[in-house]
């Protein structure tokens, strides 16, 4: 059994699509020639969305950056690879490798790479309030993905939604931000992490989320000063 479909046989029942990562710069990942390393080799990425979607009914996706760096921008070559091996999507990270996870996004490739294909674009990168979201939509990109911006506020999903709908911004009131942070730790419980993993993100949530909050400077002392989660959910419902 190849790799690929031993990979696939692991999954393909367990989730609602397949996203193979072209992104990824990790070094301990693109030294074993995976990842964002396979950037640089369309006709691999090519092969391997082929074997991946000859083992699965499940849409397949791939998410890319725009290349190596300014000197090795192989985005155009990458995503016909990707749409002619009969991807359903491509997820497009609108930096370099070389980038990182800071710097200007660069929407124009985005705007291109959309032109040129006629799967879904998902546009990605520096999402983190309407201005930002705004910018990605004018690329006319299909759907926006949004990583960093969530954790700092997980209702920006919600938010930019309802600003498509209703051309305004929804503010999110006290009360809800206080349910999401008591939802989230009880999702953390019922998928079994345990709370010392978890306290830190929790009390990161609690932090920002009473950021706007009115008179909320003594409230995130005492968050700050919380030493688990069980004093963290008593600071937050006083
Ligand atoms: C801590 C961390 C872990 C990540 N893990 C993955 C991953 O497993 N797979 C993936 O496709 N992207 C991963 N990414 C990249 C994000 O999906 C996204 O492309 C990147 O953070 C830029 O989007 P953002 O500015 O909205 O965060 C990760 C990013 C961070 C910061």
């Amino acid at each position: 059994m190849s790799r690929v479909k031993n990979a696939v046989e692991k999954i393909k029942n367990n989730c609602d699509i397949i996203d193979f990562n072209l992104g990824c710069p990790v070094k301990k990942i693109v030294t074993q020639k995976a990842g964002s390393w396979l950037l640089n080799y369309p006709e691999k990425v090519s092969e391997l969305i082929k074997e991946i979607k000859r083992n699965t009914e499940k849409p397949v996706t791939a998410k890319i950056r725009l290349g190596k760096d300014e000197k090795h921008l192989t985005y155009l070559k990458v995503v016909e690879a990707i749409e002619k091996a009969g991807a359903d999507a491509i997820f497009i990270h609108g930096r370099t490798i070389e980038q990182g996870y800071s710097g200007d996004i660069n929407y124009e490739a985005i705007a291109e790479i959309n032109e040129n294909v006629s799967i879904p674009v998902i546009g990605n990168g520096n999402i983190i309030d309407l201005e930002s979201a705004k910018k990605m939509l004018q690329t006319k990109v299909d759907g926006l993905m949004i990583g960093r911006g969530a954790l700092k506020n997980p209702f920006l999903f919600k938010q930019i939604f309802f600003y498509l709908r209703n051309k305004r911004w929804l503010d999110i009131n006290k009360k809800d931000k206080i349910n999401f942070l008591f939802d989230y730790m009880e999702l953390c419980d019922k998928y079994n992490l345990k709370s010392n993993e978890y306290f830190f993100r929790a009390k990161q949530h609690a932090i920002y989320l009473t950021k706007e909050l009115e008179n909320s400077r003594k409230l995130r002392e005492r968050i700050m000063k919380a030493k688990n989660v069980d004093e963290l959910k008593t600071i937050i419902k006083s």
